[in-house]
């Protein structure tokens, strides 16, 4: 039996997850956020001290990780890690962590594994071009990056107050240099790839358009 596959990439702030999630309840598939596990071992790096820069710490502890979904929540190590995850901290250091190429296998081993026996909507930087090369339907989301700062201000500023606009635009400039300039499988997009620019978009109209697509409308 074939499984459905939809890979959703683009840069940091798009709106992958929030239209993917909506994608998943509408079609009643599975939503794997390949993001949330490397921020989940980031946050794990963070917590035992170990030096962002240090390469072979961060692959031992990715290799000793338990990282799992279950019922729309991320656990590391059978802690639920769902708001831990999406800390400051964490958004300026994963990139370091996501570039590392070990660590990458670990993780695409992992995320290849649970598209095996369900059908899924995979969001990340990397799932058309590497995860799942042969996803039935390839998006690769984007939005000027004044847009996905704007979207990411508002999601942080309920959470924290100490939070500048300039802060989080600077992070995703940089986030988005990092992933897309390292080695091993870069923010790009897969040559399949159907480009959606959400900017000035509702996020019912990107569900809509992605909806349709599959449909081959
Ligand atoms: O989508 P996100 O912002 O939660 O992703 C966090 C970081 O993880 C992002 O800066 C790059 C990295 N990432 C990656 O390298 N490959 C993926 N498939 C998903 C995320």
């Amino acid at each position: 039996m074939e499984y459905i596959q939809i890979a959703i990439d683009g840069p940091a702030g798009a709106g992958k997850s929030t239209i993917a999630k909506k994608i998943a309840k509408c079609l009643d598939i599975t939503y794997i956020d390949t993001g949330a596990m490397y921020r989940a071992l980031t946050y794990k790096v963070l917590v035992n001290n170990v030096d962002i820069y240090n390469e072979e710490e961060i692959i031992k502890l990715a290799r000793e990780s338990d990282i799992k979904f279950f019922q729309e929540n991320i656990y590391l190590d059978n802690q639920k890690v769902n708001e831990e995850i999406r800390s400051i901290e964490v958004n300026k250091n994963v990139s370091y962590v996501a570039k590392i190429r070990e660590v990458r296998l670990i993780l695409v081993n992992l995320q290849r594994k649970i598209a095996l026996d369900q059908d899924v909507i995979m969001d990340g930087r990397d799932i058309g071009t590497h995860v799942l090369p042969n996803a039935r339907l390839k998006i690769f989301l984007t939005a000027s990056v004044e847009e996905r700062a704007t979207r990411r201000y508002t999601e942080l500023k309920g959470k924290c107050n100490d939070i500048s606009f300039n802060e989080i635009k600077k992070d995703i400039i940089n986030r988005d240099k990092i992933d897309s300039e390292r080695k091993s499988a870069p923010l790009v997009k897969a040559e399949d790839a159907i480009v959606i620019d959400t900017t000035g978009l509702s996020i019912d109209d990107v569900v809509e358009k992605i909806i349709d697509l599959l449909r081959g409308e």
